[in-house]
């Protein structure tokens, strides 16, 4: 026998002095919030790297997170390891992985005010994952609606990941514990999760997690081009943030409006329009969008004209994207320094947090 003194309680973990200085409470909500020792919330969210932004992931997320940059401590991921439930050409997931690191920055992510980083340089998203699937009910990913969309979409590949994909972004926002998300209204019930697995945890564990909440803008669900699903890069109905004009007109042009407008002298209803509702509202100024309006119902503009004047306020918008996106293409190396930085400043975070999960679990060694 050891004469080590060793107890049950095991080894607290280290954390960074600054630490304690932290607190935990509930917002006027009533939801369980956390405070950095700077008084900031934390934010969390993420993008998969799947080869193309669009301008459903800008309006729906990057625009939105750009917002949160100035008052609240902001970390945003390039989910990789999210990525690979969907099969992938390895060869090819690298220069995604970049793309989506230009298209981000250039999207208005300045890495001054903010940390980017790639999820699987930092491998205690992985390992909080697998403590959070032991208080993860089984019934409760079943019920998610992306993995049953996405079971019927790939029948030959309904991996295990795919099934735990809620688990991994629950381990992805609270490893920073942040309570704030923006995301699109397509990942909300995967954030009501989080927020139940964070609770879990507490319950079971002690409290180490705040009660994460989405916050969605009003650009939550651009539609496609179709004017039927969501703008969606497997549905191939998207814009890209980056794509240039011409390319833009092409696809903007046969798109669907109002069925009622078969000729210009037929009367409109721009509710019904999928152009008016998912573009010109979010690109347009107010009296671009009194100017379509009236246009449209009193059938004074074609829907050509209508289109013309968004691509012009689309290309306000997305055109300084593009020439940003395309600077930062020529600087590789300074794109990759930001990823670098922000996986190191990612890390020192996450270690502590899952020390403290490990500690709560009673995953520490005895001590000596
Ligand atoms: P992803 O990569 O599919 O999409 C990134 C963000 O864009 C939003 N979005 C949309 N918003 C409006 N209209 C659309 N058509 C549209 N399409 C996409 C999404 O809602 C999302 O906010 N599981 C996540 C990535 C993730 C994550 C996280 C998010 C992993 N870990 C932790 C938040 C927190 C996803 O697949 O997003």
């Amino acid at each position: 026998m050891s004469k080590s003194k060793a107890t049950t309680q095991g080894v607290a973990p280290i954390l960074p002095k600054h630490y304690n200085k932290a607190m935990m409470k509930r917002d006027e909500k009533g939801y369980l919030t956390y405070w950095n020792d700077q008084g900031k919330i934390r934010v969390f969210s993420g993008i998969q790297p799947t080869g193309e932004i669009h301008i459903g992931n800008y309006l729906g997320a990057i625009s939105n997170w750009v917002t949160f940059l100035d008052d609240y401590e902001c970390f945003f991921s390039i989910v990789d390891h999210h990525a690979t439930t969907v099969a992938y050409e390895p060869g090819e997931m690298p220069a995604r992985i970049f793309d989506a690191a230009v298209a981000n920055i250039a999207a208005g992510l300045d890495p001054a005010k903010c940390t980017l980083f790639v999820q699987s340089e930092v491998p205690e998203h992985t390992e909080l994952a697998w403590m959070f699937s032991t208080v993860t009910m089984f019934g409760d990913l079943g019920r998610m609606t992306q993995f049953k969309q996405k079971s019927r979409e790939q029948e030959e590949n309904v991996n295990v990941g795919l099934f735990t994909y809620p688990v991994l972004q629950a381990a992805d926002i609270l490893l920073y514990k942040a309570s704030a998300v923006p995301v699109g209204e397509d990942q909300v019930q995967h954030i009501e999760l989080a927020r139940e697995i964070a609770r879990n945890f507490n319950a079971r564990y002690g409290e180490v997690f705040p009660e994460c909440q989405a916050y969605v803008s009003e650009g939550k669900r651009i539609l496609g081009l179709d004017g039927e699903n969501k703008m969606s890069k497997s549905l191939g109905n998207t814009i890209g943030v980056l794509e240039p004009p011409e390319s833009i007109w092409k696809k903007l042009a046969p798109a669907k409006t109002d069925e009622r407008r078969k000729r210009k002298e037929d009367a409109g209803v721009p509710e019904d329009c999928n152009i008016y509702m998912s573009y010109h509202r979010h690109f347009s100024p107010p009296e671009d969008l009194e100017w379509a309006r009236k246009g449209c119902t009193g059938a004074k503009i074609g829907c050509l004209e209508c289109k013309k004047r968004l691509l012009e306020n689309m290309e306000k918008v997305l055109g300084p994207i593009r020439e940003k996106a395309e600077n930062l293409r020529a600087r590789p190396y300074e794109v990759n320094d930001v990823l670098s930085r922000g996986a190191r400043k990612a890390k020192k975070i996450a270690a502590a947090v899952l020390a403290e999960a490990k500690a709560a679990m009673g995953l520490v060694r005895l001590k000596a």
